[in-house]
C-alpha cells in the first residue's frame, strides 16, 4: 500500500489541539500518516481559529504558503477546518481556489468521507452543519503509549453565554456536552497509554451536563479522580456567574485535582461587565476569589483581560489595574480588544484606537509582572511536587570558540499550581528519558524568574497513592 502523509497545522486554543488530534484518529482510516514535515504531505489540514483578528490573519499567511506549494505539487490536498471554516464557510472557496475542503467544528467525523470525494476527482467539498443530531463524538482511542504525560479531553462543545465581544458561541454552536461514559472511557485509555495528567475542556465547565440532565462536573471530576493512575486533574474554562461552592469544594476534597483556577475576569470595571455581558460585578468575583481562598488557602489564580473594549476609559482600565492588585493573580492573559465582525461588540461605538490599546496591554502586563515574579520568588526555600514533562529544551552541553562547556541536564515539569519548574539532579537520567518523565518528583526550588522556577531535585513521590497535604513544603 502507497503511504500518504497528513500534515496539521493548529492554530487556536486547547480544543483545537484535540480537534486536531482527532482529525488525525479519523484519518487513519484512509491510511494517512501523521508527517511534522509540511514538504512531505499529500494532505495538509489547517484548523484555524477565530477568537481575534490576529489569530485569523496567521491563518491566512499559512493559507497563502500552501497555495505556491500547490502550484509545484497539483496532487496536494487542502483542507480548511475549525472557527474561521465554521465562520466564512463557503466564502473559503470562493476566495481560495487551491482549497479542496471546507470543515466546519462539528464535521471532524465525516472529513473522511469529504477526502475520498476529492481523492476520486470529483468535486472540492464544505460541510459546516451544526445540527445536533449529527453531532458526532466518538471517545478517542489510544491504540499506543504516545509518550505525553498530559493530554486534553473536550468534555462539551460550544457556548451559550454571548459575551458581546466573542465570536465562539457563532462557531461553535450552543453549548452540549458529551456523556459522561464516553469521557470516562477516553480518559480510562490515555492513562493506559501512559497519560498521568488529563485537562478537561469546555468553554463554561461549570454548566458541564445541566442542560442534558447529566452528572455535574464536580461528580464528574469524582468519577475522574477514581480512575487508577491518572495523577492530576486540570480543567478550563469557567465562567464567575456559574462558579458553584461543591466545584470549590472540589479542591479540597479531591486529591488529584489540580491547585490552579483559571477564571477569567475580562475587566475589573462594573461599567465594561455589563456592556459585554459578563453578567457579574467586580464584588461577585472578589467574593468568588475568597471563597476559593478559604476553601483552598494555597491555590493559584489565573485570568484573562481585554483591554479597550469599546467606551473602556481610563477610569474604567484603572479599576481593572485595581483588581489586578486586589487579587494578586499568579498569572493572566491579556488581549487587545479585537472587532469581530460576528460579535455585537463590534457594532458599538467609542472604539479605542489601537495605539491606546496597545499602551494600556502594556501597563497591565508589566504591572502582572511585578506580581508573578514576588509570587514566585515566595516560594524560594520551598519543596514542590513536579510532574515531569520532559528535559527542558536546554542544550546538555554548549561553547562558542570550540570549546564545549557542560550545562547540567534539565528537566521540566509544573507544580500543581501550573507554575514551570526547570530543575536539575537526576543528571544521569538523560539517556533513560522514560525514567522520570511522567513522574511526580519532590523539587527544591531556589531561583524565581518571572515565568519559571528553578531547583533541584529531592526525591521521587513516596509510592503511597494519597498525596493528600503532600502538595508542597515550607522550609
Ligand atoms: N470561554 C472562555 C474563553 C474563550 S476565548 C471564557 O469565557 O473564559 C479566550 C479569551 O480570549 C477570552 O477569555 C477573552 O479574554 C479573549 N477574547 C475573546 N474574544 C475576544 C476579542 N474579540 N478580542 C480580544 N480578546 C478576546
Ligand atoms: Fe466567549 Fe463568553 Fe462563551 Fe467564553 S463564555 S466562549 S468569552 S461567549
Ligand atoms: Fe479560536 Fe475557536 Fe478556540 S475561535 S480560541 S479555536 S474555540
Amino acid at each position: 500500500m502507497i503511504e500518504k502523509y497528513l500534515y496539521i497545522n493548529t492554530i487556536g486554543c486547547q480544543m483545537n489541539v484535540y480537534d486536531s488530534e482527532r482529525i488525525a484518529q479519523v484519518l487513519k482510516t484512509l491510511q494517512y500518516k501523521l508527517t511534522s514535515s509540511v514538504e512531505k504531505a499529500d494532505l495538509i489540514i489547517v484548523n484555524t481559529c477565530a477568537i481575534r483578528e490576529k489569530a485569523e490573519q496567521k491563518v491566512f499567511s499559512f493559507l497563502g504558503r500552501l497555495s505556491g506549494m500547490k502550484k509545484g505539487k497539483p496532487g496536494l490536498i487542502i483542507g480548511v477546518g475549525g472557527c474561521v471554516a465554521q465562520q466564512d464557510g463557503e466564502k473559503v472557496l470562493a476566495r481560495m481556489p487551491f482549497v479542496d475542503i471546507v470543515f466546519g467544528t462539528h464535521a471532524i467525523a465525516r472529513l473522511p468521507e469529504m477526502i475520498k470525494k476529492v481523492e476520486s476527482g470529483k468535486s472540492r467539498v464544505v460541510n459546516v452543519d451544526m445540527a445536533p443530531e449529527i453531532y458526532e463524538f466518538q471517545p478517542v482511542e489510544e491504540t499506543k503509549n504516545s509518550g505525553s504525560t498530559s493530554r486534553f479531553v473536550t468534555i462539551m462543545q460550544g457556548c451559550d453565554n454571548y459575551c458581546t465581544y466573542c465570536v465562539v458561541p457563532y462557531v461553535r454552536g450552543r453549548e452540549m456536552s458529551r456523556l459522561p461514559a464516553d469521557i470516562i472511557k477516553e480518559i480510562t485509555g490515555l492513562a493506559k497509554s501512559g497519560v498521568r495528567e488529563i485537562t478537561l475542556l469546555g468553554q463554561n465547565v461549570n454548566s458541564y451536563g445541566k442542560k442534558e440532565g447529566l452528572c455535574s462536573f464536580p461528580e464528574m471530576l469524582e468519577s475522574i479522580n477514581e480512575i487508577n493512575s491518572i495523577q492530576r486533574i486540570r480543567f478550563t474554562t469557567s465562567h464567575p456567574k456559574d462558579l458553584s461552592l461543591d466545584l470549590i469544594k472540589s479542591f479540597k476534597n479531591l486529591d488529584k485535582l489540580c491547585k490552579h483556577f483559571h477564571l477569567p475576569v475580562q475587566s475589573g470595571s462594573d461599567r465594561i461587565l455589563k456592556k459585554m455581558n459578563r453578567k457579574y460585578t467586580s464584588k461577585h468575583y472578589f467574593e468568588k476569589i475568597s471563597t476559593l481562598r478559604d476553601y483552598c488557602p494555597e491555590i493559584a489564580i489565573s485570568s484573562d483581560f481585554i483591554v479597550g473594549f469599546p467606551g473602556e476609559t481610563e477610569s474604567d482600565f484603572m479599576e481593572t489595574l485595581e483588581m489586578i492588585k486586589t487579587v494578586g493573580f499568579d498569572s493572566l492573559f491579556a488581549f487587545k480588544y479585537s472587532d469581530r465582525p460576528n460579535a455585537p461588540a463590534s457594532r458599538l461605538l467609542n472604539k479605542i484606537s489601537d495605539a491606546e490599546k496597545k499602551k494600556r496591554l502594556k501597563i497591565l502586563l508589566e504591572f502582572q509582572k511585578t506580581i508573578t515574579l514576588e509570587k514566585n520568588k515566595s516560594l524560594i526555600g520551598s519543596t514542590q511536587e513536579v510532574l515531569v514533562e520532559g528535559l527542558s529544551k536546554k542544550e546538555s552541553t554548549a561553547g562558542g570558540n570550540g570549546i564545549k562547556k557542560r550545562i547540567p541536564l534539565q528537566w521540566t515539569g509544573r507544580t500543581s499550581t501550573n507554575k514551570i519548574v526547570n530543575f536539575t539532579g537526576y543528571e544521569n537520567c538523560g539517556s533513560h528519558k522514560e525514567k522520570i518523565t511522567g513522574k511526580l518528583i519532590r523539587v527544591r526550588i531556589d531561583r524565581a524568574l518571572s515565568n519559571s522556577l528553578q531547583g533541584k531535585s529531592m526525591s521521587e513521590r513516596p509510592k503511597s497513592s494519597d498525596n493528600k497535604g503532600e502538595e508542597s513544603y515550607a522550609a
